[in-house]
């Protein structure tokens, strides 16, 4: 965790990035989205950052929110965000790609633009570890057509991510999933602007 060019990019620096690409809102109305689908009693967020997304939280329907980031300061920004609004809040550090803090039985996972900065195979065998029978995953993963994959702005420490940013592979993310009995529901490609799209993976466990 100690060399993960994540810690070294400050909160505001991230929000105000994400706001400026607008990739921030983009992000918030798929979560919106798939807790509305699915009514999850117990969902994670995955690389939660500051919490981009807690805001549709229905407190008598999901009982139990895993939010999830490598980045301590953003984790105790996220939980001093929701913790009056989310009850059943639980902030966790954890490596998506090493051994897991042992929570399971998540009816939805939501794994937006992160897939990009771990190894793949490592944090697909995590996440769905931490599925119940029939949970949900979702994935968001970008795709860029001649140009910078981490877009730029003002923001310069988001640089600093040049080094371990990568396309997800989607041929990859299809094999891994089908080895952890993942099977795919829905794949759709949401256009961000000529050059940038998100494509958005939805999978079950156990079918
Ligand atoms: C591009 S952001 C994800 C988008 C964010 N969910 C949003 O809506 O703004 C990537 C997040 O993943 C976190 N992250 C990066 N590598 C990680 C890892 N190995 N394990 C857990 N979190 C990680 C980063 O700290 C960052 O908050």
């Amino acid at each position: 965790m100690k060399n993960n060019p994540w810690l070294d990019i400050p909160a505001s620096d991230y929000e105000n990035h994400m706001l400026e690409v607008g990739q921030s809102q983009i992000l918030s109305t798929l979560t919106k989205k798939y807790l509305e689908k699915y009514k999850p009693e117990r969902f994670a967020l995955l690389g939660c950052a500051t919490g981009n997304g807690l805001e549709h939280i229905n407190p008598y329907i999901t009982k139990k929110v895993f939010a999830i980031d490598v980045n301590a300061d953003y984790l105790k920004k996220t939980n001093e965000r929701f913790t009056n609004e989310i009850p059943g809040l639980e902030v966790i550090q954890w490596d998506i790609q090493n051994e897991g803090p042992g929570f399971k039985d998540v009816n939805l996972v939501f794994a937006g633009l992160i897939l990009e900065y771990v190894d793949v195979k490592n944090a697909i065998m995590k996440i769905a570890d931490t599925l119940a029978a029939r949970g949900v995953l979702i994935i968001v993963i970008q795709r860029s057509r001649g140009t910078s994959f981490v877009s730029k702005t003002k923001y310069c420490s988001l640089e600093k991510l040049s080094g371990i940013a990568h396309e997800a592979d989607e041929n990859e993310i299809d094999c891994i999933t089908q080895i952890a009995g993942l099977k795919m529901l829905h794949r759709e490609e949401i256009e961000l602007n000529p050059q940038k799209s998100f494509v958005l993976l939805e999978y079950i466990s156990n079918y």
